[in-house]
């Protein structure tokens, strides 16, 4: 008995001084210490030893359990103290290795769209807004675009099926012209009834057009107008204005240049290009950037300002085109895939 003993005691101590980690400290435990581990099955042996050996071997079994316990409680002692193997350690002091932090930023059209707002609001320009989900008459009708005009037809533009509109049927607005409308009609009201202040506005903002994807066509995108109303507007203000801006917005070595055009809501009308470095590393180059013109008298009728007494001149240009332009960004999918690594870039 006392032999089995020794041997009992001589294994656990060789198994304890092999457990070298947490998880094998506590499988040995269980084995040995455990509910029902080897000690606890010796000490139930005691009760089939003979009478008159149970003193000693139950002295001796205490003794056994005490050594073996408080070997146990050294071996985890020193196990706590021990540092970890140099491949688990962990240096706090060195730099992370995601050196740069991944930091959100706001989207590339964004950043332009206020660069661009930041710029008219220099020039004494506020910010107005419309819906995007507009009618027929401020989308064309209140604009002149007259029922016949192509622009108007089913297949150039999203319209909202809604038969008890019928008169007016809902669609999502095609351009931001439809903000001029909305922010005349606001100041006649304002005025109870007619326009008794100067109106100078942009409206940025995302139109709609069922245009089939490329490289330059989106069936969304965003614009920028401009609309300027007051006594006398000519269309001198109106290059001077569009000059100034390509000057602060591109630099002062900007140009700007009118082009005789076509458009319902204006008379006259023209294209206007800018000759602009977009990138610091190219030179200057005429880019075509949108539309422009005098507002058309049956625009301001339609809105119910007074031809006769105000004046006013009117552009819209594409931020895509911008922003491509200054970041070099040959696909217009690009702006809109959302693909981490590409807005990471810019
Ligand atoms: N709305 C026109 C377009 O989307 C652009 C435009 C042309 C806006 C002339 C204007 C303007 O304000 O006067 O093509």
């Amino acid at each position: 008995m006392f032999q089995d003993l020794d041997q009992l005691h001589a294994a656990a101590m060789a198994d304890l001084s092999a457990a070298h980690s947490a998880e094998s400290l506590e499988a040995w435990r269980i084995a040995y210490l455990g509910a029902s581990g080897k000690i606890k099955a010796a000490l139930a042996g005691l009760k089939d030893v003979p009478k008159q050996d149970k003193p000693a071997v139950g002295a001796r079994l205490n003794t056994l359990r005490q050594s073996v316990e408080a070997a146990f409680e050294e071996r985890k002692a020193a196990l706590a103290s021990t540092p970890a193997p140099a491949a688990q350690r962990v240096d706090v002091t060195e730099p992370g290795i995601i050196s740069a932090q991944a930091v959100g930023r706001r989207h590339v059209i964004s950043r332009v769209r206020e660069e661009l707002v930041e710029v008219f609001a220099r020039m004494g320009f506020s910010v107005a807004e419309g819906p995007e989900l507009e009618d027929d008459a401020h989308n064309f009708i209140k604009l002149n675009i007259p029922p016949e005009h192509p622009a108007r037809d089913p297949l150039d533009n999203f319209y909202v099926d809604d038969p008890a509109r019928a008169a007016s049927p809902r669609m999502m607005r095609s351009q931001t012209s439809t903000a001029q409308i909305r922010v005349m009609e606001a100041a006649v009201q304002r005025g109870g009834g007619r326009l008794r202040e100067s109106i100078k506005v942009v409206a940025p903002g995302r139109v709609y057009r069922p245009d089939t994807v490329d490289a330059t066509h989106s069936f969304m995108f965003h614009q920028i107008e401009g609309l300027y109303v007051d006594r006398a507007v000519t269309m001198a203000d109106l290059k001077s204005t569009l000059l100034h801006f390509a000057r602060a917005y591109f630099g002062p070595e900007a140009q700007v240049r009118l082009r005789p055009s076509f458009f319902p809501f204006t008379e006259p009308s023209a294209e206007f290009d800018m000759k602009i470095s977009l990138r610091p590393d190219q030179p200057p180059r005429w880019i075509e950037l949108g539309g422009c013109g005098m507002v058309d008298p049956a625009v301001f009728e339609a809105c119910g300002v007074d031809p006769e007494e105000w004046s006013g001149f009117a552009f819209g240009f594409g931020i895509e085109r911008i922003a491509m332009g200054k970041y070099a960004i040959p696909d217009i999918r690009l702006l809109f895939e959302n693909d981490i690594r590409f807005l990471g870039q810019i």
